[in-house]
């Protein structure tokens, strides 16, 4: 989606507006452009395709000096990727320039009233009508040409304005759109995502819905929505900057993949003490966990696989119904909760709009909401009644894998403490899962030693242009997860099915040298997945297996290639299952020769709907 950042200090503003855009640049886009007030004007310089044609054509951001402006990169949804769509916008006198994130709904109305009073437009996006308003508004105050914009426009945004009158401020402003501030000496920014500015700063201040900033590069001022000052707190970031950088890998997914393991101590390591599940600042009391009749698991993506495995897992702990809804459904779908039901929404970016408005309609009809998130201070952290961080750190690739297992494993601990709560789980297992689980990252990480085998398997089946997967209980959902990660970084087609469906439909499609990944991990349904395995193999399917090294054995004699990973708890198994999947997915990909980070049509964090 479209990446913001914004720059006032001393420095000269296109090359940092440059390096701000190529750490957003993950986040997928199409075009990307500057604006930076130099010599008395705005200048602005933007070109459809990647960030490097709009270096090449400022020289790295050398052609254009000044030490204010803005930058964007876009992902087009009103307007076709162009030169001319891409942002920022500037009104026709040329005096405004808008970046915009978001999008204005009832542009087409407000573009029409501007016409009306002759202001020509050049784009087809919803964004120009910002910087028209703005202009059209503006008699010498820019904060105040601002105020009666917002009044007018209707949707999401993230907007920074730059005024050729008043060349020492920035305007920031949010509303559905994450944006938030950065401070260091001498020099402000904005950005929509904070590994822009990271290099920077760890200062920052989280813009709430309706606010307005000010920003020079002596300071920043807040305002509410009615243009009041207010104080606003200074956060501090925890991620490294080199967590957000490739750090010798080839490719960020490739580097999240094997950084799981660590990732993994983060999120579970401290909320496990002397031998009982502490979940930190969790206001959900004793007697709320025993007044809940049911808990509904909402999400998109990866982060809704993860919400399928909490199903088999909540329901099995907690002994309550678990329903598992997909965010862009459940807000249409007259979902049946209650103050009596606890939501939890899973989200990595924390800024999934479909995710957050289905947290609100929650919210709306009386339930308490629970986020898994990673991103601190995004917006569904924010607006839920309670937080669980997953403390992966910055996610760059567009493809989930480190947020995927430290979601997995914040949920199996939620599951354990509300289970000890309500008395549904016995001492021995509760006790058993948490030692397991201590012991799970070294377990990953032997997993991640078979980085090999699965390069050569993936060098073996990378030819298939169809690929299926099957397996049953929590195993159907890792596969669903394995087809999910396949597909969009290979562009494979690729299925999954709950194994026992195939005879209903599916296996129709099994022919000669099909390959089918068989996920069966799970212990108490392995003998049907072994069966399943013959069934396909039998119609010529060419299985590769994944199962557990104590059911290695059984599996090697009817699959024909076979991916063990150690035996744990039952409930830990999907965590360390996805990994091989992952893998395979990657080095699938790699051997296409994909673009493995930015896959094409899609973007990080999906702020439309
Ligand atoms: C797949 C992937 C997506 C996300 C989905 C939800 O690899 O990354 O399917 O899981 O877009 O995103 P979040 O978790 O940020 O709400």
């Amino acid at each position: 989606m479209c990446g913001i950042v914004g720059y006032v200090g001393a420095e000269q503003a296109a090359p940092i507006l440059l390096d701000g855009l190529s750490r957003l640049e993950y986040r997928g886009y199409d075009s990307a452009g500057v604006a930076i007030y130099s010599q008395g004007k705005v200048r602005v310089a933007k070109a459809k395709g990647r960030l490097q044609v709009l270096s090449d054509m400022i020289q790295g951001g050398r052609a254009i000096q000044g030490t204010i402006g803005i930058g964007h990169t876009r992902w087009a949804t009103h307007g076709a990727p162009s030169d001319v769509n891409s942002h920022p916008h500037v009104s026709h006198s040329g005096n405004i320039a808008v970046v915009h994130n978001g999008i204005i709904e009832n542009y087409a109305e407000l573009k029409s009233f501007l016409q009306s009073k002759g202001v020509p437009f050049v784009s087809e996006t919803d964004s120009e009508v910002v910087a028209q308003l703005v202009e059209y508004f503006y008699q010498g105050d820019l904060l105040e040409a601002v105020g009666r914009v917002l009044h007018r426009i209707q949707g999401a945004y993230a907007l920074g304005i730059l005024c050729c009158d008043q060349p020492d401020q920035l305007i920031a402003v949010r509303k559905d759109s994450p944006l938030i501030l950065g401070l260091a000496e001498g020099a402000n920014f904005l950005a929509s995502d904070v590994t822009a500015i990271l290099r920077h700063t760890r200062d920052v201040i989280y813009m709430e819905d309706g606010e307005v900033a000010v920003l020079t590069s002596q300071g920043v001022q807040c305002y509410n929505s009615l243009l009041q000052p207010i104080t606003k707190e200074v956060s501090q970031v925890d991620w490294e900057v080199d967590a957000a950088e490739k750090g010798g890998y080839e490719h960020f997914m490739f580097k999240e993949i094997m950084e799981q393991p660590q990732a993994l101590r983060r999120a579970v390591f401290p909320r496990i003490q002397d031998g009982e599940v502490y979940l930190e600042d969790f206001a959900l009391t004793d007697e709320d966990i025993r007044g809940l009749s049911k808990v509904y698991v909402v999400a998109c993506g990866s982060s809704y696989h993860v919400g399928m495995v909490g199903k088999y897992h909540l329901e099995r702990l907690l002994r309550k119904p678990v329903e598992v809804a997909l965010a862009s459904e459940f807000r249409y779908m007259e979902p049946i909760v209650d103050e009596h039901t606890l939501v939890i929404v899973i989200s990595q970016s924390g800024e999934t709009l479909d995710t957050m408005a289905a947290l609100r309609e929650a919210k709306r009809l009386g339930a308490k909401v629970l986020a898994i998130v990673n991103v601190v201070g995004s917006s569904i952290a924010r607006e839920a009644d309670e937080v669980l961080y997953t403390w992966a750190g910055p996610e760059i690739a567009v493809a989930t894998t480190k947020a995927y297992t430290t979601q997995l494993a914040v949920l199996n601990l939620l599951g354990l403490y509300m289970a000890r709560r309500l008395g549904t789980v016995a001492d021995e297992e509760y006790t058993q899962v948490l030692e397991q689980m201590l012991l799970l990252p070294a377990q990953m990480e032997e997993v991640l030693e078979k980085q090999s085998q699965i390069q050569y398997l993936a060098s073996q089946y990378f030819n298939h242009e169809s690929i299926f997967f099957m397996g049953r209980n929590v195993d159907y959902t890792l596969g669903l997860e394995g087809s999910l990660k396949l597909k969009e970084i290979s562009y494979i087609h690729s299925e999954a099915y709950a194994a026992g469906e195939l005879k209903h439909g599916t296996i129709s499609l099994i022919e000669d040298g099909t390959l089918v990944v068989a996920v069966g991990t799970y212990g108490p349904l392995f003998d049907k997945a072994l069966s399943n395995v013959v069934e396909v193999k039998s119609r010529g399917a060419s299985v590769l297996a994944l199962t557990t090294q104590s059911q290695g054995e059984r599996m090697a004699e009817v699959a024909n290639d076979l991916v063990t990973i150690p035996d744990t708890h039952p409930l830990l198994l999907p965590s360390l299952g996805v990994v091989p999947l992952q893998l395979f997915a990657y080095y699938v990909a790699l051997h296409r020769g994909c673009d493995i980070d930015k896959p094409r049509n899609l973007a990080k964090s999906v702020t439309v709907e």
